[in-house]
């Protein structure tokens, strides 16, 4: 884990209110797809877990982000040239298994999935990338994974693009049988995916240290014993945390 000042590269926005931030850092070293970073925002306390979008070459660092509150909006007005603290790469990510996968994402959930579809596609594998969005607004991301030489399903909840409903409307919709599935996006997102198929979900929680000392990120195992979303996870097996 590296701690230290990123450089911001470029900070555009992609979507509604949804925001791809580049940086030149060295936490790209040794990061792996599905693992996020700590973002200390000027002017705020408690730092920012976002996650690792794409690993650039020349130590470039892609961040995909949503203006949810105070934080995420000062770095939304972060420009070119300025200096971001942040340190990682943190937690357990996606398992890159040798076998074709379905990779399900739903609104910022489907970040994440994008360096997790370049390590798949790098192994010949095929990927099938469903992603789920509220409105034509808010999608981002499409194209890259189409690039990447994905098979691409994309549904809205108001029906403006692609299939009309939740990613597991589509997924059924388009006649899949997913074998394994790496998924990330909300948690009723999560619940419907884990119900349905088997494979690797990637959590939120609150978090203060995002280094496994607080344990203010603790979620609960079926029996009842606990895990830290941010050092145990974020990435956990279906049926391996209560959701
Ligand atoms: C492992 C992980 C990866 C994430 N990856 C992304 C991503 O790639 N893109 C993205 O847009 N968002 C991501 N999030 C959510 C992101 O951390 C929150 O949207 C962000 O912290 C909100 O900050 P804020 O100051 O704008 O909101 P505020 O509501 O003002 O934040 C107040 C406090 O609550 C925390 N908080 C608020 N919402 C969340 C949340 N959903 N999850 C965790 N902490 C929260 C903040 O960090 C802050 O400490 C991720 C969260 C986790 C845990
Ligand atoms: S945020 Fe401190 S233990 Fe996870």
């Amino acid at each position: 884990m590296k701690r230290g000042t990123a450089i911001i590269l470029s900070n555009t926005m992609i979507a509604e209110d949804t925001y791809e931030m580049i940086l030149k850092t060295e936490v790209t070293d040794d990061a792996d797809c599905g693992q996020f970073v700590q973002v200390q925002v000027p002017g705020y306390y408690l730092r920012r877990p976002i996650s690792i979008h794409r690993i650039l070459p020349d130590h470039q660092l892609s961040l995909i982000y949503k203006v949810v509150g105070d934080g995420t909006r000062v770095m939304s007005e972060m420009a070119e040239g300025e200096a971001l603290d942040l340190f990682g790469p943190l937690g357990h990510g996606f398992p890159v298994l040798e076998e074709d996968v379905v990779l399900i994402g739903g609104g910022v959930g489907v970040p994440p999935l994008a360096e997790t579809a370049a390590r798949y596609r790098s192994k010949g594998r095929n990927v099938t990338a469903v992603l789920g969005f509220n409105n034509t607004a808010a999608v981002f991301g499409t194209e890259e994974f189409r690039e990447l030489g994905c098979n691409v399903i994309v549904a809205t909840m108001d029906g403006s693009l692609g299939i009309h409903g939740t990613v597991i409307d589509a997924i059924k919709e388009a006649g899949i049988h997913p074998g394994t599935v790496l998924a990330c996006g909300p948690l009723p997102m999560l619940r419907a995916v884990a119900e349905n198929y088997n494979g690797y979900l990637s959590l939120e929680a609150r978090m203060a240290c995002g280094i496994g000392a607080c344990m203010g990120c603790v979620v609960k195992t079926p029996d009842g014993g606990s895990l830290r979303v941010c050092k145990d996870g974020p990435v956990f097996r279906t049926g391996e945390v209560v959701l």
